[in-house]
């Protein structure tokens, strides 16, 4: 018998827009039950912070209704400057002692008053040449933001079972559509930012948020063209021509594409710096803004690796009667964080 409850609806909230994302596991297969997403007003979330409650609660709770999900656990996740992931390389001990040790040392390692946060971590699969050290994940973060989304969520009614990391929740899914732990780069570009998390052996080393996104192209565009947001959205995502000003349109988006792999190769010399013998295979892309045209092929060609658009569906069936497949395939990018959210079992 299938249990319906048994994955949690997974709820993105991002500065663009709230994606949502419910599958059910059958056998060892994974099904699409439901997906959307819904725009949310501008400045509601910003930096990863909940800044307009309500509103944002009535964009969920609008989308939650219109996909017919009701009384399910569901599962967050939190970015930005206000979470700190960290790795740390410690005497090895066991879980008890990594646990105290991790409770009462944190604070040197977290930049923000320890009162403030919430602690959380996870040991790292051992190095078979030296099992003395282990490595650890350490995230930390703020309670006000944290408490600040789940207030939010308790105010819609809404059972919060999972609070996750962005960048953990695309390495959950990643992990679970790629065959051998290939060394990857897993970037998703949003509205507002770009997460980067370079994953090698099957482990996260190098995680970071930069504060670029699609949204710079909206605005260029309105700045540039004297247009408003909804023409300048349109004309970014091809929506509409706009010949006469081919030129000026090519320039935004060329300058703020190399701005973007700037960063990414920055990232990827600093892992290569410091792992020259674990070469990456490939970078896969996720979120809106890797849906830049050009955007793959030009990363492609300056940084010489395979770069691919991340479907977290791949591989997944789903009522072709109650989903559309061209939208499924539309948004499969964007709801890269909602789906690694979505296969996590609630651990209450
Ligand atoms: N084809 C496209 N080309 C360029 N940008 C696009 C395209 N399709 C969507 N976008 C942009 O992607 C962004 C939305 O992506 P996404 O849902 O991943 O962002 P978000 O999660 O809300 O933002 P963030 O994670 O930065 O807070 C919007 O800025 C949207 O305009
Ligand atoms: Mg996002």
């Amino acid at each position: 018998m299938i249990n319906k409850n048994n994955h949690i609806v997974g709820v993105d909230i991002g500065s663009h827009a709230i994606k949502v994302c419910q599958l059910h596991k059958i056998g060892r297969q994974f099904k699409l039950i439901s997906v959307g997403s819904s725009l949310i007003p501008a400045g509601a979330v910003e930096d990863g912070v909940l800044q307009e409650p309500a509103e944002v609660g009535k964009v969920l709770e609008n989308l939650l209704r219109n996909l017919k999900i009701k009384n399910q656990k569901i599962g967050i996740s939190i970015s930005g400057y206000s979470v700190i992931v960290k790795k740390i390389n410690l005497e090895n001990m066991d879980d008890n002692a990594l646990a105290e040790y991790i409770k009462a040392e944190a604070e040197q390692y977290i930049p923000f008053d320890i009162n403030d946060v919430y602690v959380d971590f996870q040991k790292l699969p051992e190095k078979k040449d030296n099992t003395d050290r282990c490595d650890v994940m350490l995230v930390a973060a703020k309670k006000e933001v944290v408490n600040d989304y789940l207030e939010m969520l308790n105010d819609i009614k809404l059972n919060t079972v999972l609070v996750d990391v962005d960048g953990f929740a695309l390495e959950n899914r990643w992990e679970t559509t790629s065959e051998v732990s290939e060394n990857v780069a897993l970037i998703d570009i949003g509205a507002s930012k770009m997460n980067i998390n370079i994953i090698s052996e099957g482990v996260s080393v190098l995680a970071r948020d930069v504060a670029v996104g699609s949204e710079q192209l909206t605005d260029q565009l309105m700045n540039s063209l004297g247009l408003d947001y909804i023409q300048a959205e349109n004309i970014k995502i091809g929506n509409i021509g706009q010949d006469h000003n081919r030129e000026i349109i090519q320039n935004i988006f060329n300058k703020t594409c190399t701005q973007w792999v700037l960063e990414i190769k920055k990232a990827i010399d600093l892992y290569l710096a410091n792992n020259p013998d674990k070469p990456l295979k490939s970078i896969v892309l996720s979120g809106g803004g890797a849906k830049v045209k050009g955007l793959i092929e030009y990363l492609n060609r300056e940084t010489g690796l395979d770069v691919i658009l991340f479907n977290p569906f791949r591989s997944m069936i789903y009522d072709a009667g109650k989903l559309d497949k061209n939208y499924v395939e539309s948004i499969a990018s964007e709801m890269a964080i909602a789906a690694g959210l979505a296969i996590r079992t609630p651990s209450f």
